[in-house]
């Protein structure tokens, strides 16, 4: 199954476009002539990214500045797309950060944010962008899980929970959906140098543990196998052999050996340990 065609009425949607994997992909599927809509929170980052693709590539995006983990501000979304005259054929649900650190010691407001944001708005924008997508028998869905989705995470168990749902979710999504036109793929990173170690408070030490060296593959990478995997009609797609491995193993080991070993070695559990 290849992507949706490109065309004037239709758009590529990407949340977390003004950093990370979302600039990544909104760049590559311009490249490849789609319209992008770029959404997220920091209004000149997106100007600046749109900027950047209308030189590279001639596409001169939509940008919609919206806070994901507000329904309100979610609601508004499809209102602007629908007022640029274009439809979602492609939705790339890409926006997400973690918090770090034992639930015994977190913040309730901002652990209910990164639900919001990770869980709630993946949800909330497949069911607004799907409808049109059947209806025009063609469309496109990648949500953005992780590898922490495969297993329980101590240190950070409301991010791999999150994640855990958008696998779930996403499964469920394309199960719905086939015959209908519509892909729909999971992409499972593993670690990935962008802003989210920082935004989710790791320390750079904490972030390039040694242990982790070896997993670590680029954005431009884990985008494009995302995007290739979507177009390839995969149901799942974890870059990287390390992080095949990993998720594999996460899945495998049974939970009363694997946690203690996770809980001993996540760094933010070590944390004033
Ligand atoms: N990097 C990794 O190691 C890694 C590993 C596995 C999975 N992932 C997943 O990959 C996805 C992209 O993350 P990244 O690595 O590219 O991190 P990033 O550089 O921190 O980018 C996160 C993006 O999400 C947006 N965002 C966060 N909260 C938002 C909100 N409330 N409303 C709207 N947009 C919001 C941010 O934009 P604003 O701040 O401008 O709103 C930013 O564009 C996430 O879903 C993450 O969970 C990342």
């Amino acid at each position: 199954m290849a992507l949706p065609q490109p065309s004037d009425d239709r758009t590529a949607l990407v949340t977390g476009a003004s950093s990370g994997l979302g600039v990544h992909f909104a760049t590559q599927l311009a490249s490849a002539g789609q319209h992008v809509t770029l959404v997220a929170r920091r209004e000149d980052r997106l100007n600046q990214v749109a900027e950047d693709i209308r030189a590279a590539t001639g596409i001169t995006p939509l940008v919609v500045t919206a806070d994901l983990s507000d329904l309100e501000s979610r609601s508004r979304v499809a209102e602007q797309v629908a007022s640029s005259g274009r439809w979602v054929s492609i939705l790339v649900n890409n926006a997400g950060l973690s918090t770090s650190g034992p639930v015994a010691a977190s913040d309730p407001e901002a652990e209910v944010t990164m639900i919001r944001t990770d869980v709630e708005a993946v949800a909330h924008l497949c069911s607004t962008f799907v409808p049109p997508m059947v209806e025009n028998r063609t469309g496109a869905i990648l949500n953005v899980a992780s590898t922490a989705a495969f297993q329980p995470l101590p240190g950070q168990a409301g991010y791999a929970a999150s994640k855990a749902f958008v696998l779930s979710y996403t499964h469920a999504l394309r199960s719905e959906l086939s015959g209908t036109g519509v892909a729909v793929t999971t992409l499972c990173p593993g670690p990935v140098e962008t802003e989210f170690g920082e935004q989710a408070g790791f320390t750079e030490e904490e972030t390039h543990l040694a242990a982790l060296r070896y997993l670590y593959v680029s954005p431009e990478s884990v985008t494009s196998q995302g995007l290739a995997g979507l177009a390839g009609g995969r149901a799942v797609v974890i870059p990287g052999v390390g992080n095949k491995v990993s998720a594999w193993s996460g899945w495998a080991i049974p939970r009363r050996v694997l946690l203690p070993l996770l809980r001993s070695q996540h760094p933010a559990m070590q944390r004033g340990a």
